[in-house]
């Protein structure tokens, strides 16, 4: 079977590293093919990723980017077409929410390609987030459905996907996987000092970061915790970077550029607290045994919050600082929640 595979943004290429992983390790009758549209291209938010990961260079790179939503998602359609009619695969593989999963899925769904997507069935409720415009279309013209949570499954179903001739398979959170199979290589983030007992944030949601208000309200919070509270250690985003320079914030916390995933995973660990309104991120922290602050008004994995291992706080200076503070040091206990690194083979032998 020829698959191929479609990524373009940061957790893209970690949630793909576990899934090639596997299709390597068990299906030797699957040859796989990676797009890469280019959607993230400084090399701290791509290219160090397929190095740390060991994931195979993309056969076919693409360089859409840094445009409109619907500029960019129609520039990768109309070349992904392109590419599906040469290459011909069997079946294509998209992962999140991101512009280049929607674009991937609609190009093949319109060519009667098969399209199999993980994280499916996740839903925040919210359309005036791209990403769940870009998640409900991308289920609808799926026809296999890769559920990372029991939520996501019931979400399918209150849709009434149990009616249509798919197949919506539970098979848990390759984000897990990658935290268990990468954790030894966990190391300390290269020419910066990272002080002990600190807090780790990341903000980068258009919903924060394109709200001057919210915007402001992050950086002040986060500003005074730093003061007044623990060292805060935010590896930004470009986005964030661009739009808090447009805004003239003031960011006085320890800013870092974008880290690898390794050295991602090493300031999960050693911190004390996580904030942030990043999807991968917020469950991060609990694979990491930290509590998470979210700084969003909803989030798609529910189940956190039910347990009590995530707080969701908006982006409201007082309220962010006052959960950090209930937060801070809180340890939180991994209950196989997502399928305890086991999502990726289930996909490979599904696939
Ligand atoms: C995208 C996804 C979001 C995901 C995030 C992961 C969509 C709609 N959004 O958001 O769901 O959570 O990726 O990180 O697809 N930029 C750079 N260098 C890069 C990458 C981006 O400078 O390597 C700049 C772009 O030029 C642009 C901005 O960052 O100005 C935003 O990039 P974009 O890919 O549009 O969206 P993200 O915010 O990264
Ligand atoms: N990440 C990283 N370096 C960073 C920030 C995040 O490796 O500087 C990793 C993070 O650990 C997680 C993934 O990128 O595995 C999450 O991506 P992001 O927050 O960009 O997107 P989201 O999950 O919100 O879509």
């Amino acid at each position: 079977m020829k698959l191929m595979t479609i990524i373009g943004a940061r957790p893209q290429f970690i949630k793909a590293a576990v899934v090639s992983h596997a299709l390597k390790q068990y299906r030797h009758d699957i040859n796989e093919i990676i797009i890469h549209t280019g959607q993230h291209f400084d090399s701290n938010m791509s290219d160090i990723f397929f190095g740390q990961l060991n994931i195979a260079k993309p056969d076919i790179q693409m360089n859409i980017n840094s445009g409109r939503h619907g500029e960019m998602t129609g520039l990768m359609l109309a070349e992904i077409e392109l590419r599906l009619i040469e290459e011909k695969p069997d079946r294509v593989l998209v992962y999140g929410d991101t512009n280049s999963t929607l674009a991937g899925a609609l190009a093949a769904a319109k060519l009667h390609i098969p399209v199999a997507h993980v994280e499916s069935g996740l839903r925040s409720f919210n359309l005036k987030m791209p990403e769940e415009i870009n998640r409900i279309v991308t289920d609808q013209v799926s026809d296999l459905l890769f559920c990372p949570t029991a939520t996501a499954v019931s979400n399918l179903k209150n849709e009434g996907f149990h009616k249509k001739s798919v197949s919506i398979k539970h098979v848990g959170d390759v984000m897990q996987d990658a935290a268990i199979l990468f954790r030894e290589k966990a190391m300390a983030p290269k020419f910066s000092d990272i002080p002990k007992d600190f807090i780790l944030a990341t903000v980068h949601r258009a919903e924060n970061t394109d709200d001057p208000v919210r915007l402001a309200n992050i950086v002040n919070a986060l500003n005074e915790l730093h003061a007044k509270r623990a060292p805060v250690v935010l590896p930004l985003h470009p986005r964030t970077r661009k739009l808090i320079d447009k805004q003239g914030l003031n960011l006085k916390v320890i800013v870092l550029e974008p880290v690898g995933y390794f050295e991602m995973i090493w300031l999960l660990e050693h911190s004390q607290l996580v904030m942030t309104d990043s999807g991968g991120v917020q469950k991060e922290a609990f694979f990491f045994n930290k509590a998470c602050v979210t700084m969003r008004d909803q989030t798609e994995w529910t189940e956190l919050v039910d347990i009590g291992a995530n707080e969701i706080v908006g982006a409201n200076s007082d309220l962010i600082v006052s959960a950090a503070e209930r937060n801070y040091s809180r340890k939180v206990e991994d209950n196989s929640l997502y399928g305890g690194g086991e999502a990726s083979r289930r996909i490979a032998e599904q696939l």
